[in-house]
């Protein structure tokens, strides 16, 4: 009986691997939650800004509806990114967008193209929405083969949708401006996903080519202002663009984010989405978040900071190879030894990183950037082991 009721894909996919939650980790340690170094998920250390923890603790309406539209956060945001209202769309975080993308433009067998390692949630989204999941698979430095990319839409004529994700998980490269408008020109709705976009700062030795594009900028503050591309969607009517508070403002546990699309698109996605998706504590939260910016700022620049520093030290560990990264994060290969034997040795301590053994990322580890007190302990225990 049971089977025969569920959509036979549904059947079929593969299930999405999310991380252990911090609870559930921290009862099987037997750590205190503030002992664990949590490394695994590029959240940020630093928590909510205090003016949002204040909003919340103030919070008067828990118990109305939320606005299905989101007027004060879409405003705010409006602002915030110079864009007109109208062209933003909040999402229970970026993860509810894509998803909300694809519901929209996907008939069943249309073509999803990714360009993996990437984002876990593009092909799941896209097997949620029974589409065709095609992948082009990035250079071994990374940066998009974007020669292929194009020979994938020609070869799909249904082709629909190019998820691109900038700075790109699980490796923090950037994608340059020369390449994503040769991409815009494809006949495709170009997914943008900058939910790191503001970390995109800093140069880190041995870039090479697509990743010195922003090298005039200075300061974590001047790159949330220009390197994120979200005006770029004023200009062409095939790009959305993805952000979320969950690594900027420290909101991952609320889920909030936001996205600018095209004006065709968005009719259709206020019509599909659920009314009250944005919930009154979040975006409580994103709001006052959005009136602390100096306290985000400072934090963006403490966590880039370290990420330069865990780059030079993960360089020093024999047994390491870390990727150049403009993110939260810091990609390593394991050399010699297993990676996932590593993952546990680090957990027996306390210390979480997230473990990679797929095509493009085989016996890899990503580590965030922490707080400099737990790179300090990763180090040593690096070291150690
Ligand atoms: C590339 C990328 N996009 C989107 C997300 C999800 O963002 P949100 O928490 O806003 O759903 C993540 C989370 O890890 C991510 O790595």
């Amino acid at each position: 009986m049971t089977h025969k009721f569920i959509r036979p894909d549904i059947v079929e996919m593969e299930p999405y691997v999310p991380i252990v939650p911090f609870e559930v980790l921290s009862a099987r340690l037997g750590r205190a939650p503030e002992e664990i170094v949590k490394l695994d998920a590029n959240e940020n250390p630093y928590g909510p800004s205090p003016k949002a923890l204040e909003a919340l603790r103030n919070g008067r309406f828990f118990h109305i509806y939320p606005d299905p539209e989101s007027n004060e956060l879409r405003d705010a945001l409006s602002s915030y990114v110079n864009m007109p209202k109208e062209r933003l769309l909040a999402g229970m975080g970026a993860d509810e967008l894509i998803d909300l993308v694809l519901r929209v433009v996907l008939s069943p067998g249309d073509v999803v193209i990714d360009c993996p390692p990437s984002f876990g949630m593009y092909p799941f989204s896209t097997a949620v929405n029974s589409g065709q999941y095609v992948q082009v698979w990035r250079n071994e430095d990374f940066s998009l083969d974007v020669p292929a990319i194009e020979q994938a839409v020609a070869n799909h004529p249904t082709a629909k949708v190019l998820f691109l994700c900038s700075p790109n998980n699980p490796d923090g490269s950037t994608i340059s401006d020369t390449n994503l408008r040769r991409l815009l020109d494809l006949p495709v709705l170009v997914v943008l996903d900058e939910a790191y976009v503001d970390f995109a700062v800093g140069l880190t030795r041995g870039e090479r080519g697509e990743r010195r594009e922003n090298e005039e900028e200075t300061s974590a503050f001047s790159a949330v202002k220009n390197s994120s591309r979200i005006h770029w969607t004023l200009e062409y009517d095939n790009l959305a663009v993805l952000r979320t508070f969950s690594k900027l403002a420290g909101l991952a546990g609320l889920r909030v984010g936001y996205g600018a699309f095209p004006e065709w698109l968005l009719p259709h996605l206020w019509k599909i989405k659920q009314p009250y998706n944005i919930n009154v504590a979040a975006s409580l939260a994103a709001l006052a978040s959005l009136e602390d910016q100096q306290w985000l700022h400072e934090k963006v620049q403490l966590l880039v900071a370290e990420r330069e520093r865990l780059f030079a030290k993960l360089g020093t560990i024999s047994y390491l190879n870390p990727f150049p990264s403009r993110s939260n994060f810091i990609l390593c290969r394991v050399i010699g030894r297993d990676a996932q034997v590593l993952k546990l040795d680090l957990e027996k301590e306390g210390i979480l990183v997230r473990y990679f053994n797929k095509a493009g990322v085989d016996n890899c580890i990503r580590i965030s950037a922490g707080r400099p007190e737990e790179t300090d302990k990763l180090l040593a225990t690096l070291q150690k082991l």
